[in-house]
């Protein structure tokens, strides 16, 4: 048996179409290399087991069942450190008084080495196989990011964040630095040749940033072919900034047309004030949005149509938007989307002043069937990895979940009653599960976490070859901190975070 070469026997329920959920059962999965070799059935169980010279076939057990790995299309890294916090504000406050200053606070590199890796540890953790990440301004703590990733063994396209202009002075960048860096951090992270990490242009959004270095940026996408993110018509604060910034153009989509930036590898952040015009043209350019409900309930001052953009043609997945959005959870993000979803429904119920539910209020209504396709064949479009991940597909790569819904009582989120079948037990997952019902995360055919291990950390760790201290999982917040150091208020400095371990030397040498 070739060493990267295993099969699963069990139920595998993923969605090959929006609102349609498929439940595999009995099927025997082989993976090769990585990627899904064969999908069949027990009828064919003897003869998968000699064409690929297994001698087992890993059999799951009853109320066990994989799903695929969720895509998150919208997550700050660095805000990760305050998410739960800090909801009190607008928009344009909320940058200002929360975010700008965490993010900066990134200039501690032993800092940003440390929240980086339970950033992805937790939401490895949560099932999140894929992430496309802003990091923040400098260059710097984004490498560390990049690294950190590369470690755990997520899949992820991540971007420097670039932002020339009403910034805080010390946390603003002269456009041709910025540009210079953005292009630094392409060749760094293109240059780790990690077929799972991909880099991206980042606009942080069109206030902050000039048109010289929206069109600079547009060039550097243009000439690495890489992905572009940023935030659009995301609330009412924004959109009206914009018009008076901008009044020569009717809407955020037609600033960002002319800078160049709507590609069929950007994704666009929120969305909720898109005009149908908007959403059309963002579909004839192939770009995507990130529907990120709950920040949107926080941030936002509308809500997005999924039904609606999809109808027009629009690629559509789902984000969390930490810190905008509190939960760093995609299961969370999936519920979200359907309450966002039953919002809609409410609203042109509250409009009419009427008590008749008509099929119109009922059109932007989704179930946690349609959340679980944005959530993993929506994501993988939007990032353009459709052909890579998302569904159980023969030729995809394995990212999956291996869920367990036999965790009742105090163990796990949810019980299980005698009588419900795979699909109740697969819906409460959806609905009430979390993390401990994750036994295993897989990436590209390799299992990176595993209860409380994280196996590629754990491998590097054993071969000494790096190294960092293990960390249980899901992380303690900043453990050995003693005293108790408040790093997003501590001034740039070289000096290692109070209580942290001495940095390796070989991350030291990149100050
Ligand atoms: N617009 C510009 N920056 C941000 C951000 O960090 N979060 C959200 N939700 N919107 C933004
Ligand atoms: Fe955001």
């Amino acid at each position: 048996m070739a060493a990267d070469t295993f099969a699963f026997k069990g139920t595998f329920f993923h969605t090959p179409a929006y609102g349609q959920l498929e439940a595999l059962r009995d099927a025997v999965v082989v993976i090769q290399d990585g990627k899904i070799a064969r999908v069949g059935n027990s009828d064919d169980e003897a003869a998968l087991m000699r064409e690929f010279g297994l001698s087992e076939v890993r059999r799951l057990k009853e109320g066990q069942y994989f799903v695929p790995g969720f895509i998150d299309t919208h997550v700050h890294a660095p805000q990760y450190k305050f998410t739960g916090t800090g909801t009190d504000e607008a928009l344009m406050d909320w940058l200002k008084k929360y975010t700008f200053p965490a993010e900066g606070s990134f200039r501690d590199l032993d800092a940003a080495h440390h929240r980086y890796a339970l950033l992805v540890k937790r939401f490895l953790a949560n099932g999140t196989t894929t992430a496309m990440y802003y990091g923040s301004l400098h260059l710097e703590p984004n490498l560390i990011l990049v690294d950190t990733i590369e470690r755990l063994g997520q899949r992820a396209v991540v971007g420097k964040v670039n932002m020339d202009r009403h910034s805080p002075d010390d946390y603003v960048e002269a456009t041709a630095d910025g540009i210079r860096d953005a292009e630094e951090f392409i060749k760094y992270t293109q240059g780790k040749k990690c077929t799972r990490i991909e880099p991206c242009i980042t606009p942080r959004f069109i206030p902050t940033c000039t048109p010289e270095l929206m069109k600079g940026l547009a060039a550097v996408a243009q000439k690495y072919g890489t992905h572009i993110q940023s935030h659009i018509s995301e609330c009412c604060g924004e959109v009206n900034c914009v018009r008076e910034m901008h009044p020569e153009y009717a809407s955020d989509a037609a600033v960002f047309e002319e800078m160049g930036l709507l590609t069929s590898k950007t994704v666009m952040a929120h969305g909720t004030l898109l005009s149908d015009a908007d959403i059309k043209h963002l579909a004839s350019r192939g770009t995507a949005v990130s529907h990120c409900p709950l920040s949107n309930f926080f941030l936002g001052d509308a809500f997005f149509k999924v039904n609606h953009a999809l109808s027009l043609g629009l690629k559509v997945g789902l984000g969390t938007d930490v810190a905008g959005g509190i939960q760093p959870s995609m299961l969370s993000a999936q519920r979200m989307a359907v309450v966002n979803s039953r919002c809609l429904r409410a609203h042109k119920l509250a409009v009419s002043g009427g008590t008749i539910v008509t099929p119109e209020m009922e059109k932007d209504v989704i179930t946690f069937k349609e959340a679980l396709w944005l959530a993993t064949v929506g994501g993988a479009q939007a990032l353009n990895m459709e052909d890579r991940v998302g569904t159980f597909a023969v030729g995809k790569e394995f990212d999956a979940l291996l869920v367990d819904t036999n965790l009742g009582g105090t163990a796990g989120p949810f019980d299980v009653f005698e009588g419900e079948d795979d699909l109740q037990r697969f819906e409460k997952f959806i609905n009430l599960g979390d993390d401990r019902n994750l036994l295993e995360v897989y990436v590209q055919g390799k299992c990176v976490k595993r209860g409380d291990t994280f196996e590629l950390e754990a491998a590097i760790l054993k071969s000494g070859h790096d190294s960092d201290r293990p960390m249980a999982a899901p992380t303690p917040a900043e453990p050995n901190a003693e005293p108790t150091v408040d790093l997003a208020h501590q001034p740039s400095s070289d000096s290692p975070a109070s209580g942290e371990a001495e940095e390796p030397a070989a991350k030291r040498s990149r100050r």
